[in-house]
């Protein structure tokens, strides 16, 4: 049986451990080809490989997306939540019979959140984990299940349904309280705790895989 001495030895080991791996985590994070590039050289870095006019397209797209947003990757979710939201008012403002309208508005809606959830999912919530804030990342993500089954719903439900506008409104609630909960109370204390040097990876890795999703 190990006497108390050696039982207290062996908690502070591995609780040395867990804070050197949470150390690690925190800097190692995103690894070294996740920096941020000058935009002509990583184009040219881009052609030189022969990867090609889609992936410079979609580099464009992503760059100017994160620049319009100065290069941080919380407000180009806070963007990214704005124009949803925008979305579910152009939705809400249809009626019955227009169904070709509301089932391209359920497609833009598609697409943007599931571009937005794969940011979310792949960078930051595994990054918030990392700084131990499990519960909120595991809570969001969970949210996350949600709305792909609204997403689910609406692009089955016919779209000159009577319950049509009344699931969009649910949905759209669903999405502000989500969106409310990352912009004032998640995302701001996680960023408080990173340095540049996390912040900046963590934007050029929440880039990285919006891209693909374009
Ligand atoms: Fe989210
Ligand atoms: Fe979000």
């Amino acid at each position: 049986m190990a006497s108390r001495t050696e039982t207290r030895d062996r908690k502070s080991d591995s609780s040395n451990r867990r804070k050197a791996s949470s150390e690690r985590s925190a800097f190692s994070f995103g690894g070294s080809g996740a920096q941020t590039g000058p935009l002509l050289g990583a184009l040219a870095a881009g052609a030189a490989l022969g990867i090609g006019a889609n992936w410079a397209r979609k580099f464009l797209m992503q760059q100017s997306a994160s620049i319009a947003a100065g290069n941080e990757w919380d407000e180009i979710l806070k963007l990214e939540h704005k124009a949803t939201l925008a979305t579910f008012d152009l939705l809400l403002a249809t009626d019955d019979s227009e169904t070709g309208k509301r089932a391209t508005l359920v497609k833009k809606l598609a697409y943007a959140l599931e571009k937005h959830a794969h940011q979310e999912e792949n960078v930051v919530y595994p990054a918030l984990r990392q700084a131990n804030e499990t519960v909120d990342a595991d809570h969001l993500e969970h949210e996350h299940g949600y709305v792909k089954t609204f997403l689910y719903e609406l692009d089955n439900m016919p779209k000159d349904s009577p319950a049509f506008l009344g699931r969009v409104r649910e949905f759209r609630d669903l999405i502000a309280e989500h969106a409310k909960m990352e912009e004032e109370q998640v995302f701001p204390r996680f960023k408080e705790s990173l340095s540049e040097e996390q912040d900046q990876k963590i934007t050029a890795l929440m880039n990285k895989e919006g891209m693909k999703m374009l």
